[in-house]
């Protein structure tokens, strides 16, 4: 019997890069998983596509993340389709860079509304869907931890927020044994961090394996968290970083 059979997954920002890897992952392991996006509707039907072609059941729901009420309705279209959501992934995020002296205000709020407001909206509308025992887990980043380069400071806020976030929200709902965790990868190899993009010599230089993350590493994290062997993982901010922050 696969990890996640009978469970219902919600993956924001699935349609490329480390969500969809997730969202294949949890699907592969048995769990009925919906996917949002923002910009990408022929991406997204793929990803859902595919796990349908695979035997799982799958949804793509538009939902730009930095609009509050599109992320509620999609918590609310994931919960009607599948009758609960279990597992919830806050993937959607954008890394928005630029030096502190003239970063354009509108900018930081779509930061923040992205990476973090979306982030609060989907858990408090999830917990609406959620049985007791469910998942949360966000994709943060080692940038919380380190930012050894310029311009990353209004990412690093955004990912700071968030893994402090996930230490209240775990004692928050520890009584209804709903686990909550924050991922906080190094280098992944996507369109926003590619491994042969202009950066990647610099990226290359403070890695301890040398090398970028893989989607599905990250994935393969995902789904043990989501899992039950990992019942007593809450309130953990955990590094799959290739040895960046060491
Ligand atoms: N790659 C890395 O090196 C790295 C390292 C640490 C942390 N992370 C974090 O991992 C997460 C995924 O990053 P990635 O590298 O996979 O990025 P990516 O390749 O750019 O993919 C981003 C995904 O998020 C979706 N998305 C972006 N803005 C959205 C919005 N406003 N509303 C809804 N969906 C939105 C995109 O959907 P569309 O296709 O519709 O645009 C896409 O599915 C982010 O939170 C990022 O901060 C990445």
């Amino acid at each position: 019997m696969p990890t996640l059979s009978g469970k219902s997954a919600l993956v924001t920002g699935g349609s490329r890069g480390i969500g969809a890897a997730i969202a294949k992952r949890l699907a592969k392991d048995g769990a009925d998983v919906a996917v949002t996006y923002s910009s990408s509707p022929e991406r997204a039907q793929q990803v859902a596509d595919q796990i349908v072609k695979d035997g799982g059941k799958a949804l793509a729901i538009k939902a730009d993340a930095a609009d509050q009420a599109a992320v509620r309705a999609a918590v609310e279209q994931a919960s009607k389709a599948f009758g609960k959501i279990d597992i919830l992934v806050n993937n959607a995020g954008v890394l928005a860079l630029g030096p502190i002296a003239n970063y354009p205000v509108e900018d930081f709020e779509r930061a923040l509304s992205v990476n973090v407001r979306s982030v609060f909206t989907a858990i408090q509308e999830s917990l609406r869907h959620m049985p007791d025992g469910g998942r949360i887990i966000t994709i943060g980043s080692v940038n919380s931890e380190r930012m050894p380069f310029v311009g990353g400071s209004v990412y690093a806020l955004t990912k700071g927020a968030v893994a402090s976030f996930t230490k209240g929200l775990a004692r928050d709902l520890g009584e209804r044994k709903i686990t909550v965790n924050n991922i906080q990868p190094g280098p992944v190899d996507t369109e926003a961090n590619p491994a042969s993009g202009p950066f990647a010599e610099t990226m290359l230089g403070l890695l301890a394996m040398k090398r970028y993350g893989r989607g599905d590493e990250i994935a393969a994290l995902t789904a043990y968290l989501a899992g039950p062997e990992a019942g007593y993982i809450t309130g953990a901010s955990l590094l799959i970083d290739g040895g960046f922050a060491a």
